[in-house]
């Protein structure tokens, strides 16, 4: 059956004209400082392996420079790797010829950009239809599905505005909405929200949330912010220097920070909005709670619904129904201000 999701197979990317040369010098422990100084290219990417589960969204972070782009446009093959593999439903991108590629990038994928990429003298609905006008959809059957997904991303009623009437945060919605109209099943958004104001950055994602949920699409989503990362990422993959250093779910991440580097990184965040009641439940011993919460509820929201039922104890449930373990006030606070190293074992058994 096929299943959408991307595989990335030891990629290599050396920017330069002969890239291939260095590729046994990389893996062999070249470094990137050492590539450039003494040879005259760029290292991009070195032995990336990711697989990015099909209706997931799995975001790539790391700071400037680090090759986020550079991985993302391997995926509809903007960039061609120098050693490695970029698999869809198991078919290597890379190995495409010039049509299946054409065809792939058309229906399969569709990029949101930071800057918009609106065309200015169009409208909204001109705009959101122009990739299905280039394949040669009929004008109505466009119209209908572009009218639709500019609704889905409350846009309903400013089909004929033109993008210098709108702002930003209402660009990118047309940007989205012109991504969904193309009923690709790969989205590859880089740094889509960097551009927007905090709240309305914020908006965004929740409308990409509220619509993943239903559409299950396959998304590439990048970012170099950690709060943005850990809300939109079901699994979350960190490079540095062209490699990845860490990826696995943001809880992983923010109790085990793999080095120092990501330690930095995520200093700073609401660790309460991260990790789950299930991983710092103890066992249930003598009278149970009256309030069940799920396991999967993070320490922030449970906090909330005890507080506001005046309870200091719930009962953590699967999800069956079944009493897994016992969580109060007092630890979930402790885990919420706790650094990840003073953490004992027992309360990180994620
Ligand atoms: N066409 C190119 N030729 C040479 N070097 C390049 C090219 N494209 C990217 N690079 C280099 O590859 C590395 C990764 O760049 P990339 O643009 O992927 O980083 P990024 O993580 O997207 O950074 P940013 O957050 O600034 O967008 C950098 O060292 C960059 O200078
Ligand atoms: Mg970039």
């Amino acid at each position: 059956m096929a299943s959408h999701a991307i595989q990335i197979k030891n990629l290599y990317k050396i920017f330069g004209p002969r890239g291939r040369d260095y590729v046994e010098q990389v893996r062999n422990g070249l470094s990137k400082t050492d590539l450039n100084v003494k040879h005259g290219h760029v290292l991009g990417l070195q032995n990336i392996n990711i697989d990015m589960p099909a209706g997931a969204i799995t975001v790539v972070m790391g700071l400037s420079g680090s090759g986020k782009s550079t991985l993302i446009r391997h995926v509809n093959r903007l960039i061609d790797p120098t050693a490695g593999e970029v698999l869809y439903d198991g078919v290597d991108v890379c190995k495409m010829s010039e049509s299946e590629l054409r065809a792939f990038r058309r229906h399969r994928t569709a990029m949101v950009f930071q800057k918009f990429a609106l065309l200015p003298h169009r409208t909204v609905i001109e705009n959101t239809i122009y990739g299905l006008q280039i394949q040669g959809v009929s004008r109505e059957e466009s119209e209908k599905k572009g009218r639709h997904w500019i609704a889905r991303v409350g846009l309903d009623g400013f089909e004929n505005h033109y993008p210098n009437q709108l702002s930003g945060g209402m660009q990118q919605r047309v940007g989205l909405a012109r991504a969904l109209t193309n009923d690709a099943d790969i989205l590859l958004m880089d740094e889509a929200y960097s551009a927007l104001d905090p709240l309305i950055r914020v908006d965004m994602q929740s409308v990409l949330l509220d619509l993943q949920k239903e559409l299950k699409k396959t998304v590439v989503f990048i970012t170099h912010d950690l709060d943005e990362a850990l809300r939109l990422g079901d699994q979350i993959a960190i490079l540095r220097d062209g490699k990845v250093v860490q990826q696995g779910t943001g809880q992983d991440i923010v109790l085990h920070p793999a080095d120092d580097y990501i330690s930095a990184f995520v200093k700073e965040v609401n660790r309460g909005r991260v990790i789950k009641a299930q991983t710092v439940m103890k066992p249930i011993a003598g009278e149970q709670s009256s309030m069940r919460i799920p396991g999967e509820m993070t320490l922030e929201i449970a906090a909330k619904q005890m507080t506001e039922a005046g309870l200091s104890n719930a009962v953590v449930v699967d999800q069956s129904g079944k009493p897994i373990g016992s969580l109060d006030l007092h630890s979930i606070i402790t885990a919420m201000v706790t650094p990840t190293s003073h953490l004992t074992a027992s309360m990180v058994a994620a």
